[in-house]
């Protein structure tokens, strides 16, 4: 395998872990990002945010030298592939990408790629933006490429899904260009490719909708089994054991059919609403007007689960209520509060006056910044001394694996709510617990 010189534009969740990564797999690699403080850290080998593996592996990479991390984007200068990481967030004003961040990324490392060289885009991107940031390389470099290759890292999981993904998708020009990106981007990957992970070549649109139509999926699936929870909760029955029978059918699967508070992130919602927006600049509307209907049943569920948490407390109004909510990441083995369900839900109760108390294993720090009005508390004991009803919002193991024998002496009232059908119900009532959960008696 060549040893080759990388650069990695934005280092944020994407671009710090593939940055590590392709130091891992023998490449001399440097991180650039505009957030002095975020570089720094890196440097030092702490990770900005949480996520499994990665200290380890900035542990083992920086010593070697060839890891390195910089704001000063002139250090890219001489690298055979850049990949652009940066984020693309949803517009403040409507549905779309803001793709402010990539056009600014772009812009400031046109100047320095040399000719032959590869720009890779990772971030997720309406379609067509490759196109049009190929031509505008084009004007200035006509010697270099670029290539899209979407990224389908989970958080908690980012290191494994980099290092051994369970597909390569490279979207390409046509021409001696196009082949001679692949080229080299197998010589890149040659340790993921000969661990057996397939590699797909395509034209750049189709793998810039390869990605968007992954997370649309998924984000139907989770949806899909939300509104199965809401005819079960009508009609009495039980999603979860639904799930598991559908999910028998190997054409349907029971990965990604947990009913619940619905997903959240920086990825599955801001991705569907921007595939809306693209699709109506295209006049392909309706195509994926479906979607608008995933968003709705998915948001849907935080305010179900306010009316399960008022249901639950017997007649004792809400305000004032003292409501401990074990969770505030947007799911475990995270710690990033973006659009997080779980902190939704602490928020919409907070409006309503309910006294709530607020845990979370790893994200206290990214929830006190994004929801400063609400109280926190570092254990499960402290959010739940006294609590009217103790609320799981975010499934982390510790929650799950929770003795409901051990928290009776502790809360005012046993009352759960499983928001995220995490607990075992019959252990839960069996040690005298009223126990709620989204879609099940
Ligand atoms: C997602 C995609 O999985 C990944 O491939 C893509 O690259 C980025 O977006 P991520 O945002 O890290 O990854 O989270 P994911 O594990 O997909 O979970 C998304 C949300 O869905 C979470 O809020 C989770 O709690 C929720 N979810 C997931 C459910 O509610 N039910 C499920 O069955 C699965």
């Amino acid at each position: 395998m060549g040893q080759m010189k990388i650069s990695v534009i934005g280092c944020g969740y994407l671009g710090a872990v593939h940055a590590a990564c392709m130091a891992s797999l023998g490449h001399e690699v440097v991180g650039v990002d505009v957030d002095a403080a975020k570089v720094a850290a890196l440097a030092s080998g702490r990770p900005p945010f949480y996520e499994t593996g990665l200290e380890e592996l900035l542990g083992q990479t920086l010593p070697s030298g060839r890891l390195s991390f910089t704001t000063d984007v002139t250090a890219v200068a001489g690298a055979d592939v850049h990949f652009v990481c940066v984020g693309t967030p949803q517009r403040a004003d409507s549905y779309a990408a803001d793709l402010s961040y990539l056009d600014a990324a772009f812009r400031a490392l046109v100047p320095h790629v040399a000719p032959g060289a590869l720009v890779v885009g990772k971030s997720t991107v309406p379609v067509g933006t490759a196109e049009r940031l190929a031509d505008e390389l084009a004007a200035v470099q006509p010697d270099a490429t670029v290539v899209w290759n979407p990224e389908f890292l989970r958080e908690g999981y980012a290191v494994q899904d980099t290092l051994h993904p369970d597909r390569l998708v490279l979207g390409v020009p046509g021409g001696d260009a196009g082949e001679r990106a692949v080229k080299i981007l197998d010589d890149l990957y040659a340790a993921p490719i000969a661990e057996g992970s397939p590699r797909l070549v395509m034209d750049r649109a189709t793998a810039e909708l390869v990605k968007v139509a992954a997370n649309s999926f998924l984000a139907t699936k989770i949806s899909f089994i939300n509104a199965m929870a809401e005819l079960c909760e009508v009609a009495g029955a039980d999603v979860t054991s639904l799930a598991d029978a559908i999910g028998l059918d190997e054409r349907i699967g029971r990965r990604f059919l947990n009913a619940g508070l619905g997903f959240g992130g920086g990825c599955l919602p801001k991705d569907i609403r921007a595939f809306m927006a693209r699709a109506e600049e295209l006049h392909a509307d309706p195509a994926v007007s479906f979607l608008r209907e995933i968003d709705s049943i998915n948001t849907r569920r935080r305010e179900r689960m306010v009316h399960l948490t008022v249901g639950v407390l017997d007649g004792r109004p809400l305000a004032g209520a003292r409501i401990a909510v074990l969770g505030a990441a947007f799911k475990p083995e995270s710690d990033d509060v973006r659009d997080s369900p779980a902190l939704d839900v602490a928020v919409r109760l907070h409006e309503r006056s309910a006294h709530v108390v607020v845990t979370d294993p790893r994200a206290l720090a990214n929830a006190r910044r994004k929801a400063p009005s609400l109280q926190y508390a570092e254990t499960v004991e402290e959010a739940a001394d006294g609590a009217d009803a103790v609320l799981v919002l975010t499934e982390w193991r510790q929650y799950r694996e929770l003795d409901p024998h051990r928290l009776l002496g502790v809360v005012a009232h046993p009352r759960v709510v499983d928001g995220r059908n995490a607990l075992d119900p019959a252990a839960w009532r069996d040690a005298g617990w009223t126990y709620r959960a989204l879609g099940r008696r």
